[in-house]
């Protein structure tokens, strides 16, 4: 068997357990496997198919907070948390501190690929538009240094991509713009603040944040994924990310 097929042996195992047959979304297994090629629906077994909650999951509350999504959804969020921490330590604003502990929430929950703007997307009906804006925006700036804030080009974009990696086109161009607006500064501070290198042996604790995100996140009453925002349904998927439909 290829490492593919054992993989798909072992899933279809653990699917067997499950009460509900779970087909997977074409973005979770691209690469994997050829997108040119329909997706095989897996046999029913004469079970029924996944329409909510995955019990392989922990379970989120009925009315989820933002912080409810950080404790059950986006991992330890140590990266996002030391930022926030950095930013608050550096004097900066609490809108500053706000953004930097939301930055990179799509790497964090749902998708890496062009993480500033799925970031911005989900905060814009729950942030002031300068935070989502310089959320968005941070993607484009980390590839660009400003010797005016000491903010050099990451090493580790070094490793990571390789020395001679150029941003394509589009992000050229989303950093000129960037760079012309009223709020670049706030997007900068962002990066400025982007710890790649955090301490593990830190630990920071999501309650000191409590008041920055009480005073400056508009947590919905209905609970995130069930406002009718133009962003809920992004929550929802987070929640429920194996639903058929
Ligand atoms: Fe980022
Ligand atoms: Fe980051």
């Amino acid at each position: 068997m290829t490492t593919l097929q054992q993989a798909e042996a072992a899933e279809h195992a653990l699917s067997q357990e499950l009460d509900r047959v779970v087909v997977k979304s074409v973005i979770f297994t691209s690469g994997e496997r050829d997108p040119r090629q329909p997706v095989q629906r897996p046999p029913d077994q004469g079970k029924l198919y996944m329409m909510g909650h995955d019990p392989r999951l922990p379970k989120m509350p009925d009315k989820p907070t933002l912080f409810d999504f950080f404790r059950l959804r986006f991992g330890p969020s140590a990266h996002l948390m030391q930022s926030a921490r950095l930013a608050m330590k550096n004097g900066l604003p609490e809108q500053i501190v706000l953004a930097c502990l939301l930055h990179d929430i799509a790497i964090a929950g749902f998708i890496r690929s062009d993480h500033g703007y799925w970031s911005a997307q989900l905060l814009e009906p729950y942030v002031d538009e300068e935070v989502a804006w310089g959320i968005r925006y941070h993607q484009a700036l980390r590839f660009f240094p400003d010797e005016s804030v000491g903010y050099k080009y990451p090493e580790l974009y070094v490793k990571l991509f390789g020395a001679d990696y150029v941003p394509e086109p589009h992000i050229q161009e989303a950093y000129r713009y960037a760079r012309d607006h009223k709020w670049y500064m706030t997007s900068r501070l962002i990066t400025v603040n982007d710890l790649y290198a955090f301490d593990p042996s830190v630990k920071v604790e999501l309650e000191e944040f409590t008041d920055v995100v009480g005073r400056h996140f508009r947590q919905p009453k209905e609970g995130l994924g069930f406002d009718q925002s133009p962003a809920a349904h992004m929550w929802r998927t987070i929640n429920w990310p194996t639903r058929y439909l």
